[in-house]
């Protein structure tokens, strides 16, 4: 049979109605709400996959994450916004609800130098327990005879910029912070059973790019994850954006019974209509 034929057949096959009332069920079934589609996972390119409590403006809907979790995306990279300063965000454990994030400067910068402390007032993070302070000197009038950090390029023969761990150590060593034009904190993350031997070893920026860990606490989204949801929040509450439509908290809120009825009612509507079609083409009575 040709397509012609096909289509203008006055007696439609009943493979043909089959293929329609099946592809019908499957897009309907296929059809999924589409806040559960919009909040589907993002990346920037490079790094995580970026979603709740995370969302990124550019690519993704406000009620996909909190107001203030703001991601945006820079040379495919995740970037966090701290008091001014780029971090870019290396990994995020949604299992436990911490990042990592690292100074986005020393990837590009030819003299990565942080000229801010990281004040998380007014974010809704907190610092990690593995948080220790690197504490960077600039434009020191001495260098010290104690473990340092050297920040060759931002030093010349008389004015020395420097970093170290625990700077109270510094000053018991009767060196002071003002002996310097400035100094900031930054934090870095040094876990318990850290050789201390290979810390000493490394340089500056390969501190820095062990980055520092952050973590934050939101509604609860195991469950609704667990039930193949996607948390967001509107109207200042916690959503849980499933398939169908958005549930409270999990998609297996006991309501499923009620879409095998919706979907077997669907079936017989389209079938019933297929039916009525037929016989008018066919001019049974
Ligand atoms: C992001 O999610 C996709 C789909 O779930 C997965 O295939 C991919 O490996 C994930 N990427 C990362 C970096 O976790
Ligand atoms: C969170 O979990 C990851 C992976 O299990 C781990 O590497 C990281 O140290 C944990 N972070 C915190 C802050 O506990
Ligand atoms: C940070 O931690 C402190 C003490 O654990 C807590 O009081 C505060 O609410 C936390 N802040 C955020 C934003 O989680
Ligand atoms: C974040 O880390 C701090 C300090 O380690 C801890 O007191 C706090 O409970 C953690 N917050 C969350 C939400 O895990
Ligand atoms: C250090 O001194 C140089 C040269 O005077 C100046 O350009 C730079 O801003 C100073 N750095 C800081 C952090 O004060
Ligand atoms: C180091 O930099 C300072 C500030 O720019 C300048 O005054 C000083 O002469 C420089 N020292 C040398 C040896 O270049
Ligand atoms: C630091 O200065 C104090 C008092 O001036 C002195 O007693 C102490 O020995 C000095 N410490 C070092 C490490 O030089
Ligand atoms: C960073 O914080 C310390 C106190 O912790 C302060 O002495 C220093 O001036 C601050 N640096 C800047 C650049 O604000
Ligand atoms: C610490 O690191 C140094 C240099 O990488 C290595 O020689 C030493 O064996 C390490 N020590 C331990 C206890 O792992
Ligand atoms: C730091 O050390 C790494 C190798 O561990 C090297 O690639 C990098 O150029 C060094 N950076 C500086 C500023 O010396």
């Amino acid at each position: 049979m040709d397509l012609q034929n096909f289509f203008m057949s006055p007696k439609p096959s009943l493979t043909y109605i089959s293929f329609i009332i099946f592809t019908s069920l499957v897009n309907y079934i296929l059809s999924l709400d589409p806040k559960f589609q919009a909040c589907a996972p993002h990346t920037c390119g490079d790094g995580p996959n970026i979603s709740y409590p995370f969302w990124i403006p550019q690519e993704q809907e406000p009620f996909c994450g909190y107001p203030n979790f703001i991601i945006i995306c820079k040379d495919k990279n995740p970037v966090l916004i701290i008091t001014n300063d780029d971090y870019i965000i290396k990994d995020i454990f949604y299992s436990n609800q911490s990042f990592l994030v690292a100074y986005a400067a020393i990837y590009k910068d030819i003299c990565p130098a942080p000229l801010h402390n990281v004040s998380l007032d007014h974010t809704p993070y907190n610092f990690s327990l593995y948080r220790s302070d690197f504490s960077i000197f600039y434009n020191y009038t001495s260098k010290p005879n104690y473990p340092i950090y050297d920040l060759v390029c931002a030093s010349n023969s008389t004015l020395h910029s420097f970093a170290v761990f625990h700077k109270e150590a510094l000053e018991l060593h009767n060196y002071s912070s003002d002996w310097c034009q400035s100094f900031v904190d930054v934090p870095v993350d040094v876990h318990n059973g850290v050789n201390f031997t290979s810390l000493l070893l490394m340089n500056y920026t390969d501190v820095l790019k062990m980055g520092f860990s952050l973590n934050w606490s939101a509604h609860d989204y195991n469950s609704c994850e667990k039930s193949n949801g996607r948390c967001g929040f509107k109207n200042n509450e916690f959503v849980c954006f499933c398939g169908d439509r958005p549930h409270l908290e999990t998609c297996d809120d006991g309501n499923s019974e009620r879409n095998y009825l919706i979907i077997i009612e669907k079936f017989l509507q389209i079938f019933l209509m297929f039916l009525l079609e037929s016989r008018q083409i066919t001019g049974k009575p």
